[in-house]
């Protein structure tokens, strides 16, 4: 299965120490945002660092799609000439946001305040995956969704013509339906309030206010209150895309497991709505040094010196998903090589990401031959530790990049290689992937078992 043409098949083998610098891309969220929020303000953004993976490709279509003028000048370096809050134009054609999630939940909300309709559609990953969780609190702002049975896409949202603002409580921990709301909240007249029981990713408020937005953050005992004021006058920034916290997993994972390794991985966010991973693989005895700490596109980031480590397995408690949410797949593969077993709560938004993931990493490391346990909210890996991890198997990725990154960093310690059936989703995410790790001196590449 693939998204967007025929699948890869990829295969990773056991072979040297890994060693080197890994410069992984942009972040994703910021890219997308960036997009958006550009796309938003009166006059010019001028982007640098922007990820130029599918996903975000996909979004910068998009915001053509609705009038405003995107442009790429050079690697990485894009300018976007915003319409203002309020000035989208009616698309001429369907909005295909392939891959991404992010993509269309963000764009449905900074279009759902605009007396306007359009029609959102992706691939059989995203076709697949809960929308309702963004049309219902838009619906509360006036905005109507006409689509499938069970909120799937293709859809259509007519926008509200007359929008009034709205208070939302968060039913689930999750940053694209938070940033739906506060972007529908843009156009709204008077203030529009989100309220979050657990702090997700911090992007969207972060950026709004740079953009000048009036935003203010209030911790309560009901949780995170953001309040938006309506209406606000954008205007357009410079904005210097921050490295991904959730791409520099990969290599960081791959040299705590391959032995004899150590790599820097620069730039990577401390942002601790983010950096949940790094966290727990500090408690299961990684060796990370986070070197030269400071400031990068309004974002706390650090320099990992990441060595090869033995590693236990440990709880990872629920209340630190919301900030390593897309980190799971690639722990789940190291916690199988771990002494011990690991056990991670609280992960049921896992199963609707783009596939089910807590059922693709159990089925893939069964293959592999680790013995997993999986409840709908948990998912547990008998860690096999000296015994090592046999593998020898074709893995299914069911279009998602994480699960295919996941699999082939495993196969870098295996006793046999894993292969994955379809790695072409990686370019929606992190299109230098392949060439990255064998740079590090990971044998990755394209073929199967
Ligand atoms: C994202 C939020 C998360 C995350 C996704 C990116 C974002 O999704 O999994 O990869 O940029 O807001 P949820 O909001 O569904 O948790």
């Amino acid at each position: 299965m693939s998204g967007h043409g025929d699948p890869v098949p990829m295969i990773a083998r056991k072979g040297a120490a890994l060693c080197g610098v890994a410069e992984v891309p942009g972040d994703k969220s910021i890219s997308h945002r960036a997009l958006i929020l550009g796309a938003l303000s009166v006059g010019r953004t001028e982007i640098t660092g922007l990820l130029e993976g599918q996903d975000v490709l996909d979004t910068a279509k998009a915001m053509q799609a609705f009038g405003a003028t995107v442009e790429r000048l050079g690697p990485g370096h894009w300018i976007v000439d915003g319409v203002g809050v309020g000035g989208f134009a009616e698309p001429a054609d369907v909005i295909d946001c392939g891959n991404s999630g992010t993509g269309v939940r963000l764009i449905m909300g900074a279009m759902a305040t605009s007396p306007i309709n359009a029609t959102f559609t992706g691939d059989a990953s995203l076709r697949k995956r809960p929308m309702g969780r963004v049309t219902d609190p838009l619906a509360l702002f006036g905005a109507q969704a006409v689509g499938r049975e069970g909120g799937r896409l293709p859809l259509t949202l007519v926008g509200a013509r007359n929008p009034v603002p709205v208070r939302y409580v968060l039913p689930v921990p999750s940053a694209q339906v938070k940033s739906a709301v506060l972007l529908a909240g843009l156009n709204a007249p008077g203030q529009t309030v989100v309220v979050e029981a657990e702090a997700t990713r911090d992007h969207t408020e972060r950026m709004l206010k740079g953009f000048g937005a009036e935003l203010s953050v209030e911790d309560t005992p009901e949780g995170r209150v953001i309040t938006l004021q309506g209406r606000p006058e954008l205007t357009g920034q410079s904005v210097a895309v921050p490295r991904d916290p959730s791409s520099a997993a990969f290599p960081v994972c791959a040299a705590l497991i391959v032995p004899g390794s150590e790599i820097v991985v620069p730039g990577v966010s401390q942002n601790p709505t983010r950096n949940g991973l790094f966290t727990t693989l500090v408690e299961m005895g990684a060796d990370i040094a986070f070197e030269n700490p400071r400031e990068e596109g309004g974002e706390p980031v650090a320099d990992l010196r990441v060595r090869h480590s033995a590693l236990k397995g440990i709880e990872v408690p629920a209340e630190r998903a919301a900030s390593m949410i897309d980190e799971y797949p690639v722990l789940a593969a190291v916690a199988s090589l771990a002494e011990g077993t690991t056990v991670m709560r609280g992960v049921k938004e896992l199963r609707v990401k783009e596939s089910d993931r807590i059922d693709a990493m159990a089925r893939g490391l069964e293959a592999c031959g680790v013995t997993v346990e999986e409840e709908r909210d948990v998912l547990v890996v008998h860690g096999r530790g000296a015994a090592g991890v046999p593998g020898g198997a074709i893995v299914a990725t069911h279009i998602d990049h994480r699960i295919a990154m996941s699999f082939l960093v495993l196969g870098l310690v295996t006793d046999r290689p894993v292969a994955v059936d379809d790695a072409s989703p990686i370019a929606t995410s992190f299109p230098v992937f392949g060439d990255l790790m064998r740079g590090l001196g990971a044998d990755v590449a394209e073929g199967s078992l």
